[in-house]
């Protein structure tokens, strides 16, 4: 069943609607398979262990294997900060984003409803997963960019997996609103986040942080947050494991957005349910450059539900935190996935985290998705001749 999030409206699984038409809410599955959690042992480790729990037809997935991604204790990170830190590492999904367990479902809904078309607006990991599992499903795939604010890394797979690729002149919001009425229009079938389906695959980060800690919740999970969907298909994961009495604790969770790009944020420092768009978002993390998310008040429920928190972080934070995470713990990330780790930092500075709380981190996207930044952030090789003489030169200490 497909539920309005707001009035209860109930749609069937077969309609294609991204909005309540009764009140124009965003809508949510409902999803309560009668199993024992005895039934993913022994199962390969992607996420459609959880199989059950998606609402599509298992017989045709469209899949890359997906899910099943590292969980990494990091013990330098976590000592000098005080706390118990893991890392989720989403970036070790197909096309290097935890996009890719949204688009799994997402294309596989698709096929089932028999469109030819999908799309997406996007910043850019999105629209790099849309490609690639389009592209397997044999599907056209029409994604909407905004125009010189794309990741290198992200519009290279966006175009290599053949997508026809438009850069429009707005933000990541106008894009989503031309797309948005493409599809209402019935020109093509929506995959963004508004989606619902989408949402589905992706609260398999939660299924698996529970699994991956022994079948029980951190203190916290703490992840970037753009457009909303993440950190509200997240807590929907582990809500539903403990709904199903897998566990029998909850996290707070905890979105960070950049300082220029903060709807989310500055709602929660009102108490308030809705937002207040940004007009111009601004950030060195483009993947969550969003000033109206689409699925704000999903999000907004996750945060106050669980006692969560949000806070902000400014760009030469989060490059800092791409750095610190990637020199003291060897996993590289994109921008937005270091402001889950500078979230994480400034929190316990400002003394919001308790020491010796157990954290998650989740890092959405790989390094080499904005190999630009990267390079940016670092002294360029030095040349020398072949020889071990200018070698050892330049190697003092050797
Ligand atoms: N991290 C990365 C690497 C992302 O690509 C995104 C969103 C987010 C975090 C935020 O997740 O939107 O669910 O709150 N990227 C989208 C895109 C908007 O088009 O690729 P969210």
């Amino acid at each position: 069943m497909i539920k309005c999030i707001t009035c209860g409206a109930e749609y069937g699984l077969e309609e294609i609607i991204y909005t309540c038409k009764e009140c124009g809410s965003i809508l949510e599955i409902t999803c309560k398979p009668d199993v024992s959690r005895d039934i993913f042992d022994c199962r390969k480790s992607t996420m459609w262990k959880y199989k059950e729990f998606m609402p599509v037809d298992e017989s045709r997935i469209i899949s890359l294997q997906e899910g099943g991604t590292p969980f990494i204790k990091c013990n330098k990170l976590g000592d000098q900060l005080g706390v118990k830190l893991y890392i989720k590492v989403e970036g070790s999904n197909p096309t290097g984003s935890f996009k890719d367990r949204g688009m799994s479902v997402g294309i596989t809904k698709a096929m089932e409803l028999g469109v030819n078309t999908v799309g997406c607006a996007s910043t850019g990991n999105t629209s790099a997963s849309l490609a690639a599992y389009a592209a397997r499903a044999g599907l056209r795939c029409i994604v909407i960019l905004p125009s010189g604010k794309v990741a290198l890394g992200k519009l290279a797979q966006a175009m290599f997996h053949g997508a026809e690729v438009i850069s429009v002149e707005g933000n990541f919001d106008e894009a989503l609103e031309v797309i948005t009425s493409l599809a209402l229009d019935g020109k093509l079938y929506l995959l963004n986040s508004v989606n619902p389906f989408r949402l589905e695959g992706q609260k398999s980060i939660g299924f698996e942080i529970v699994d991956d800690l022994g079948w029980r919740s951190p203190d916290r999970i703490i992840l970037p947050v753009g457009n909303a969907g993440n950190i509200s298909a997240i807590w929907k994961g582990v809500r539903e494991f403990y709904e199903a009495d897998f566990i029998n604790d909850l996290p707070r969770m905890t979105g960070i957005q950049a300082e220029g790009a903060a709807p989310i944020t500055n709602a929660v420092r009102r108490g308030a349910y809705d937002i207040i768009p940004v007009e111009n978002p601004e950030t060195v993390a483009t993947a969550i450059r969003i000033g109206a998310p689409v699925s704000a008040l999903k999000a907004l429920r996750a945060i106050y539900d669980s006692d969560g928190l949000s806070e902000t972080v400014t760009d030469d934070e989060i490059l800092y935190s791409q750095k610190l995470l990637a020199r003291s713990e060897g996993i590289g990330v994109e921008p937005a996935s270091a402001a889950s780790i500078a979230g994480l930092r400034k929190l316990v500075e400002n003394g919001e985290i308790d020491k010796g709380e157990e954290i998650v981190c989740v890092v959405t996207g790989h390094l080499l998705k904005d190999p630009n930044t990267a390079i940016n952030a670092c002294k360029e090789p030095i040349n020398v001749e072949a020889n071990v003489e200018a070698l050892s030169r330049v190697l003092k200490g050797l």
